[in-house]
């Protein structure tokens, strides 16, 4: 993991423009809200499903970092005052902190096009055919029907409850989508997609909700100092999640019957599934 995490911090900084470049303030703000910082829990993703097909770790490096640039976007608009109004991220005061909130919109709208240049501009896999499936692949679990309308339903959430059905609509979309896209791309960058699909998708549908539901629960139990971001701040913006739903025992046991659900799918692809399935296990178990 600290091999492939140190890989992803070379690539994000060669890929993001330099600090100096003009406009300077707006670079320094990029380079602050993505590197030097975060788990790269989608980048590693991206690595292991790559692997399984044997893709080129080139290709590999580009999709995980446009799916990283992404993230980055998403916490940094999810940390508005709009939004949760958070001063702490990656145990660093936010980016409309440390820099304004007009540069921290721009921040992130700039994160959004760098991913997707990213994602184009260089070959990733043989067929451009694939290539062109890649980009739609990342913008939908992007947009209103992933992420961003994950964290429409999420704003739109304060204050009621949901139903089960519902969180996991909300979760699925806010972080499962992005998750999805990172393991999905990891394997289209190598030839033979169509033979792990099947399993891949069933890994990331519960792995990418196990993800949130461990966040939900980690915000509950967790410190601010182990999380590196403000911790029981759920409860205080009164939002839905598994813990409020469930309590925080009950959200836990959900995450492990996911996990379980996520192992078991990816026993079809036998000992190449095993750095997946590690992460799965890491994803459910971290503490931060
Ligand atoms: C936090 O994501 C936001 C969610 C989608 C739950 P991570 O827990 O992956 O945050 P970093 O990248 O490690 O900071
Ligand atoms: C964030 O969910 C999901 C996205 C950023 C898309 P949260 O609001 O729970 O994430 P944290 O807890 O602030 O990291
Ligand atoms: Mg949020
Ligand atoms: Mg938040
Ligand atoms: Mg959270």
């Amino acid at each position: 993991m600290q091999a492939r995490q140190a890989r992803i911090e070379t690539v994000l900084a060669a890929t993001l423009p330099a600090a100096d470049v003009p406009p300077a303030r707006l670079h320094h703000a990029m380079r602050y809200a993505v590197l030097g910082g975060g788990k790269r829990v989608r980048p590693l993703l991206a690595y292991a499903a790559g692997e399984i097909v044997r893709a080129d770790p080139a290709r590999v490096d580009r999709a995980a970092a446009a799916v990283e640039l992404i993230h980055a976007y998403s916490l940094v608009h999810d940390d508005l005052p709009c939004m949760d109004d958070d001063v702490l991220r990656r145990g660093k005061p936010t980016v409309h902190v440390q820099y304004d909130e007009a540069t921290a919109l721009l921040v992130g709208d700039s994160l959004q096009s760098l991913a997707f240049e990213t994602i184009s501009r260089a070959p990733l896999a043989d067929a451009p055919d694939t290539q062109h499936e890649m980009s739609g692949l990342l913008a939908h679990a992007t947009g209103s029907r992933g992420m961003a309308g994950g964290q429409a339903v999420d704003l739109a959430s304060l204050g009621r409850s949901l139903s089960l059905p519902e969180l996991e609509f909300m979760h699925g979309h806010k972080t499962g989508a992005l998750i999805r896209a990172a393991i999905l791309l990891g394997a289209r960058c190598g030839n033979g997609f169509d033979t792990v699909a099947e399993a891949l998708e069933r890994f990331a549908q519960r792995i990418g909700l196990a993800f949130q539901v461990v966040d939900d629960v980690l915000d509950a139990t967790e410190t601010s100092a182990t999380l590196g971001k403000t911790a029981g701040k759920d409860a205080r913006l009164n939002k839905p999640t598994y813990v409020s739903v469930l309590g925080a025992e009950a959200a836990r046991r959900f995450a492990d019957e996911l996990l379980a659900d996520a192992l078991a799918a990816l026993e079809p692809l036998g000992a190449g599934g095993s750095r997946l399935s590690q992460l799965g296990r890491y994803i459910v178990e971290r503490k931060s």
